[in-house]
């Protein structure tokens, strides 16, 4: 391939502009400049040049300076109910290609409540939900005690702790009235689901040159090589399947199911996948990946990975967060990230990559070979 010019754009934690009160893992989703430089060497090693730069109000100017061939995209963005969406909307209208999902998927996955909306539509099992946007509706009937609240629109398990596991109304009402108000965002109030934590990470595409791909895929045909061996996609029996043709079916690749096993972590955390481990004891969990579980299992939540993935039109890379409910054993998608964490042999998905061989230099680049692909660039 030949050499390009490449902007890796990103919000860095150093540079979170704080604002007095605000909760302590208010900035956790933002990436250190460790991570910046970890992907600035991989894109390096991939024999691009490599132009780093924060993606803030100034980035217009600050990319007029170059000619910038493609972008790599991580900001999470600072302020506003789609801030992810944000940089992505400059680079649209500044017409510069940029690696992972675009404006509405980003903006869609970052409110939790929206895209389990659009999942359920499409016949995902996600968890049953209420968002609660001043605290004092009533509760949804349907709902039963356990349930779990958590803020709408983060991630990094900011705003998740023991006391999101509620046990009544009261505890309820006081959770909930407390994120409202700690996370200046509604409430998502959802069934507590019990039971082991899986998250699968995606590289590639599904039909790039389809504008909007819908689910129900088979994983297996969404695997590189596997395009154009005559297998039809099941229906899920939502009368909404769709076959994807097989000459668009190349190359997305889900990876092995990776467990997250918080048993070793300190009780106080209830066996929640918090923001107090996500920062500060990520090497506690265990990690298992791929996981042991049947392979009836793994294909149920693989199948559901990728379906999310289209669902919502994800690009390039992604990361599907699941509990598998311990009573029955089925698998629920918790939420979809579009811009999931890549910090070298930490973030989730770069250790699902490397289960199956594709190492952290290969990871980064393939996210690249994906956008470019998909722009029709290679
Ligand atoms: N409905 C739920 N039942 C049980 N645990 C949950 C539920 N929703 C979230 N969690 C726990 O909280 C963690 C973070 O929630 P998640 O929805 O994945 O948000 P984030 O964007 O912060 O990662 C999960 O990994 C899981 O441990
Ligand atoms: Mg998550």
């Amino acid at each position: 391939m030949n050499k390009l010019t490449v902007a890796l754009l990103y919000n860095s934690k150093q540079n979170a502009p704080h604002v007095e009160g605000e909760p302590w893992d208010a900035w956790n989703e933002l990436d250190s400049e460790k991570t910046a430089g970890q992907i600035e060497r991989a894109l390096r090693a991939g024999g691009h040049e490599v132009i780093a730069m924060e993606g803030d109000v100034t980035l217009p100017q600050k990319l007029s300076h170059y000619k910038i061939d493609i972008a790599f995209n991580i900001c999470e963005g600072h302020f506003g109910g789609s801030r992810e969406a944000q940089v992505p909307a400059i680079l649209d209208m500044l017409r510069v290609p940029y690696t992972g999902a675009g404006v509405l998927a980003l903006a869609l996955a970052l409110d939790k409540p929206m895209a389990k909306r659009v999942m359920a539509f499409h016949g995902l099992p996600t968890p049953l939900f209420q968002t609660f946007v001043t605290g004092n509706e009533p509760l949804d009937a349907r709902l039963k005690f356990p349930l779990f609240a958590k803020p709408s629109r983060e991630g990094s398990g900011i705003g998740v702790s023991a006391k999101s596991v509620c046990r009544n109304l009261r505890e309820l009402r006081e959770q909930v009235q407390f994120l409202i108000q700690e996370y200046r965002q509604p409430a998502l109030v959802e069934e507590y689901i019990e039971g082991r934590e899986f998250t699968l990470g995606l590289l590639g595409n599904l039909a790039w040159n389809i504008k909007a791909p819908q689910p129900d895929v088979e994983p297996e045909m969404a695997l590189a090589g596997a395009a154009g061996n005559g297998k039809k996609a099941r229906g899920n029996g939502n009368g909404r399947a769709n076959k994807l043709l097989p000459q668009t079916l190349p190359t997305l690749r889900v990876f092995p199911p990776l467990e997250v096993d918080l048993s070793p972590c300190p009780e106080d955390q209830a066996g929640l996948y918090t923001s107090v481990i996500k920062s500060q004891m990520y090497d506690v969990p265990k990690y298992l990946c791929p996981a042991p579980t049947t392979k009836v299992l793994r294909n149920k939540m693989e199948r559901l990975a990728v379906n999310a993935f289209a669902a919502l039109e994800c690009y390039d890379f992604a990361r599907v967060d699941l509990r598998v409910r311990q009573d029955t054993g089925e698998p629920l998608i918790l939420e979809v990230n579009p811009l999931a964490g890549l910090q070298e042999g930490i973030s989730d998905i770069v250790m699902g990559a490397e289960a199956v061989g594709i190492g952290y230099t290969e990871l980064i680049n393939g996210i690249l070979q994906a956008a470019l692909r998909r722009y029709g660039l290679i």
